[in-house]
């Protein structure tokens, strides 16, 4: 079995739920108090074992290639001023082994996966959307790694939804229980009306592929919206080399919508050393303000 080495970053989408921050700005830089939130992926990646990333971007999206590059400038003058803390966190995301190629047009998560096929090559390798934070001490990256060394097969993350979300999940038709947490799966149906949702188990963000998906991508036709889903390349995948759903059951932040995005920064506030006990004064006061209304 090859090891897993290579992980796919998609950040071309064009960030929509978001404008009109996301007018000129990418919307992966949108910061989790201090960090843009594809940094989280970034080094979940990294502390997973991963060797080479790459980053699929598009138009407008330069400012990710610059955060994961040295800052000359931004680096001698805080050199020049001793401030040497802020000297180490802007060294910190500086990224070589990163690659980008771009993704001419914005034709879906499965397009923009097609994009790394010569990256990725013949091995096994992880996606990892920016749009999902999911803290935990082992990487959910690196749980999903350890699960193919001992099954072999690819595997997609999952979590537990409300039934009312379903239409915002690739949701799993579940076969049979394999052993905590893993499932095998009948089907793969992207984004169903609540009512037409087959389990209430929905995909986040990290993918453990074989390569086989790349020939199956190439030869899939676009939905109604003109997007190649990667879902509906799973289905395929999953009838000829069955895929496994793990149940993750950990915190999992979707910065990708805005709520989601407000949680995720009081939550980090509040743990946050610049922020931390302000924000814990403020929360406990706004929640007794809140209250008394
Ligand atoms: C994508 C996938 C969907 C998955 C979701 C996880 O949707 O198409 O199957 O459940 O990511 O975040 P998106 O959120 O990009 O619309």
């Amino acid at each position: 079995m090859k090891k897993v080495r290579k992980a796919v970053i998609p950040a071309a989408g064009m960030g929509t739920r978001f404008l009109p921050a996301t007018k000129a700005m990418a919307k992966e830089m949108m910061p989790v108090v201090d960090t843009p939130s594809i940094q989280f992926v970034v080094e979940e990646a990294i502390k997973s074992g991963i060797e080479e990333i790459l980053i699929v971007t598009g138009k407008g999206k330069n400012a990710i290639e610059d955060h994961f590059d040295a800052n000359f400038e931004l680096e001698a003058n805080l050199r020049g001023k001793g401030k040497d803390s802020l000297l180490k966190i802007a060294e910190s995301t500086t990224v070589p082994s990163i690659h980008y190629v771009r993704q001419a047009y914005p034709k879906g998560l499965g397009d923009a996966i097609l994009q790394a096929a010569p990256f990725v090559g013949n091995e096994p390798f992880v996606v990892l959307l920016g749009d999902d934070i999911m803290p935990s001490p082992k990487p959910l990256t690196k749980q999903l790694m350890d699960i193919y060394e001992s099954h072999g097969k690819g595997i997609v993350a999952t979590i537990r939804i409300p039934k009312e979300s379903s239409n915002r999940f690739g949701v799993i038709d579940l076969d049979e229980k394999l052993a905590d947490n893993l499932y095998s799966i009948n089907h793969f149906v992207e984004k169903p009306a609540p009512e037409e949702a087959p389990s209430n188990l929905g995909i986040i963000g990290r993918y453990l592929l074989t390569p086989e998906i790349f020939e199956i991508l190439k030869n899939q036709n676009p939905d109604d919206g003109n997007e190649v889903q990667l879902t509906d390349a799973l289905e395929t995948l999953n009838q000829i080399s069955p895929l496994i759903a793990y149940e993750h059951t950990g915190k999992r932040y979707d910065v990708g919508d805005k709520y989601g995005m407000l949680i995720a920064n009081i939550e980090f506030g509040l743990e946050h050393k610049d922020t931390s006990e302000k924000m814990k004064t403020y929360m406990s006061d706004l929640a007794k303000k809140l209250k008394d209304e």
